[in-house]
């Protein structure tokens, strides 16, 4: 009887996953693997740590609805994140994943979100990952190092032929994947280190343009940071275009936090301030799409639906679909979510049982 319910549970496996040959797609698609790294356009989760789910008790500082590993199985590819130093009673100190403040939320340590990243990437070999890591306490190479050695994720870590300039072109996905290469690290900012060549400072590879919104009108591709930068001369620098695409609103005493109201239209593909009009608008300013598009709560739109469109993906393998509400500690979502999550957990028993 047990083993009948775990049967038609599995049988049930397929309308999570999207399934065919996720051996011979890159990154979700078999027509990507042939294009350069920076030709694609990436969907990236801003503040992928922090969490608006019941683990920080549905925080307004968490900028997801699902964590880390749940973004990547749903076709994230670049995960961004604050690194504070962390003071513990003893006296020691530790590098932890915190937004603005460990003791606003504190996400646990780098080490523990790269090991979550790394074991995602090691049962998914066709897949190229990209971490932004804002350095708030100003870490250094040896110090950000030391996690990615203890996690194995620096064996993963691509190192580019300079780290003081662009180079004239990214190798394409399939031969970051050929060469075991899989993982882009930028970091904002860093004096770059040759005894650790994958620790990338964002903005000698990097432009981006505002991230500070308050309304949907407010969205720029003009360059931002490093400044100063005109468009001109970005567009000319190699640097790749990281355009960010979310809404604060401004709380009593000017705080801001995500604006959870209107992101049905912040990550949607059409409408005012939408993150696909706004990837067409850049698109025309720099003659190609954004190489990275970051997103709050990013299965709301859904946000995947406007890179699929700029990357001409029509049929996406091995991508799990989150659920595209906004979750509410309250709402039925978190309570299906609970029961899929269930499915999930008695699927992998059955696995692991070996029936
Ligand atoms: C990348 O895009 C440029 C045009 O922007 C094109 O010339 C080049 O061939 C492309 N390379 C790959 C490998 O995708
Ligand atoms: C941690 O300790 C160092 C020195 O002991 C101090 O400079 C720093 O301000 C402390 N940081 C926090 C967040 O308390
Ligand atoms: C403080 O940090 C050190 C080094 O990370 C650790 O060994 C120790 O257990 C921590 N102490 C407390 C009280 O958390
Ligand atoms: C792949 O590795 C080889 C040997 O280390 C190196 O020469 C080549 O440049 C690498 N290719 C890419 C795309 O990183
Ligand atoms: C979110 O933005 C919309 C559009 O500007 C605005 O109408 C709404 O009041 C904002 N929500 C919050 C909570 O600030």
């Amino acid at each position: 009887m047990f083993f009948k319910a775990l049967l038609q549970a599995s049988l049930a496996l397929p309308l999570l996953y999207t399934t065919a040959s996720a051996q011979t797609a890159c990154n979700n698609s078999p027509s990507l693997c042939d294009k350069a790294y920076n030709n694609i356009t990436h969907l990236g989760a801003h503040n992928s740590p922090f969490l608006r789910d019941s683990t920080t008790s549905f925080s307004t500082s968490g900028n997801q609805y699902y964590n880390t590993r749940t973004q990547l199985e749903s076709g994230v590819r670049l995960l961004s994140g604050q690194v504070h130093k962390k003071n513990n009673t003893s006296g020691n100190s530790a590098w932890h994943m915190c937004h603005s403040s460990c003791d606003l939320l504190d996400a646990g340590t780098l080490e523990e979100w790269l090991s979550e990243i790394k074991s995602w990437m090691d049962s998914n070999p066709n897949d190229v990952v990209t971490v932004l890591l804002v350095n708030s306490d100003n870490a250094s190479p040896a110090e950000l190092g030391a996690s990615f050695e203890s996690t194995g994720l620096d064996k993963l870590a691509y190192s580019p032929p300079s780290l003081s300039q662009p180079p004239e072109t990214w190798p394409t996905l399939q031969s970051l994947i050929s060469n075991g290469t899989r993982l882009m690290t930028f970091v904002a900012s860093l004096t770059p280190s040759a005894q650790y060549p994958y620790l990338m400072d964002e903005f000698t590879f990097i432009f981006e343009n505002d991230f500070e919104n308050e309304t949907p009108t407010a969205y720029s591709c003009t360059p931002n940071r490093p400044s100063p930068l005109t468009t001109e001369q970005a567009a000319t620098s190699g640097r790749m275009f990281f355009m960010n695409h979310f809404l604060y609103s401004v709380q009593l005493f000017g705080i801001q936090s995500p604006n959870d109201t209107y992101i049905g239209t912040t990550n949607a593909q059409t409408g005012l301030g939408s993150l696909g009009e706004a990837i067409t608008s850049c698109t025309g300013v720099y003659s190609k799409p954004p190489t990275f598009v970051l997103v709050d709560f990013f299965n709301v739109g859904p946000a995947i639906g406007s890179v699929d469109t700029a990357n001409s993906v029509s049929n996406p393998t091995g991508r799990r679909s989150a659920p595209a509400e906004v979750l509410q500690e309250t709402s039925g979502v978190s309570r299906q979510q609970g029961s899929m999550f269930a499915v999930v957990v008695a699927v992998v028993a059955a696995i692991s049982f070996g029936m």
